[in-house]
């Protein structure tokens, strides 16, 4: 079956209204931050795709190691006959799951979910060209917003993976896993990768590789805060900063000015001043400890049917259940 066309709930004057209300209020704050989903143009996400390929960057291979091993269990587990992505970019990880369905049977429709039209196009045509028989539904949405625009009826599973959870701050999780769970009906199941709290010697190298990717991909929201907005960063006089936040488990990216400098962002008519030295927050990666996710599930009306990790316990991925 070719895809069906993409529906679409979140049009470009949203996506252009959204960024404008983030870079006013991070660029106006103290300390100053931007949120990481603005680093996914097509230049973020193909840096992204290039990270994933780093010797330092375990999660994305951990991860695909994970599914690869259980793919099966989860198909026969949840016998789902409606597979839910979210955020799923190119839906690389999904097609273990995919073929995991399909030797098994019953699975009749895939839902990526995506803030990129784009990038859900090309996905899109291409799971429904690789899986004949699937029917495939695109929905350009946000996952912290379009929750309630998900397929109902029959048993549904949500994927949620890469570790993307990590990038909401705690009380951001906790509010998306509520409305996750009023969007489902009770016995509909949720799989979520979380990458897990290790020795900083390993987590911060994959935020901060030799190869100075990393770096480039935290760069290029700048770019983009250049062309949407008008605003004259120049790139190159930030350094890329990547923390390990011991107290909250979480790393830390940032931009670190490397002097005085004054910026223009002509369409919010902003003028910001950073200091010599001033840092931007960028992200948060939440790193997790298995009982940890179990207990914010819990909290929003999950029971955790499943934990599973790679054979060097560097990710966990958890099947859990609508109670
Ligand atoms: C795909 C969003 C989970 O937090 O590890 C990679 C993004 N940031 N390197 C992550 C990312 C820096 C990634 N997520």
């Amino acid at each position: 079956m070719s895809a069906e066309p993409l529906e679409i709930h979140l049009e470009e004057q949203d996506l252009a209204r959204g960024l404008r209300d983030d870079v006013r209020a991070g660029l106006t704050a103290d300390p100053k931050w931007l949120p990481p989903k603005w680093f996914y143009d097509a230049r973020g996400s193909e840096l992204f795709e290039e990270i994933t390929r780093l010797p330092e960057y375990y999660p994305t291979r951990a991860e695909r190691a994970v599914l690869a091993a259980q793919a099966p269990a989860i198909a026969d587990l949840t016998r789902a006959k409606t597979l839910i992505e979210l955020g799923s970019g190119s839906s690389e990880k999904t097609r273990l799951l995919l073929d995991a369905f399909s030797r098994r049977g019953g699975l009749g429709t895939f839902v990526p979910l995506d803030v990129s039209a784009s990038a859900l196009r090309a996905s899109t045509a291409q799971i429904a060209a690789d899986y004949p028989g699937l029917r495939v539904r695109g929905i350009v949405g946000d996952f912290t917003r379009h929750l309630d625009r998900l397929p109902t009826g029959g048993r549904r599973l949500v994927l949620f993976l890469g570790g993307t959870i990590g990038n909401l701050l705690p009380a951001e999780r906790a509010a998306f896993l509520t409305s996750m769970r009023a969007a489902l009906e009770s016995g509909d199941w949720l799989l979520v990768g979380t990458d897990l709290v290790k020795d900083p010697s390993v987590v911060v190298p994959a935020y901060d590789d030799a190869a100075g990717v990393t770096a480039e991909f935290n760069r290029n929201v700048l770019r983009v805060v250049n062309r949407e907005l008008g605003a004259d960063f120049d790139p190159e006089a930030f350094t890329h900063v990547a923390r390990w936040d011991a107290e909250h488990e979480w790393i830390e990216m940032r931009l670190r000015a490397d002097r005085r400098m004054s910026i223009r962002v002509p369409d919010l008519g902003l003028d910001v001043s950073f200091d010599a030295g001033e840092e931007l927050r960028t992200e948060i990666s939440a790193k997790f400890r298995p009982e940890g996710a179990a207990a914010e599930l819990g909290a929003a009306g999950f029971t955790v049917e499943m934990f599973w990790t790679d054979p060097e316990r560097l990710f966990g991925v958890t099947l859990a259940r609508a109670c």
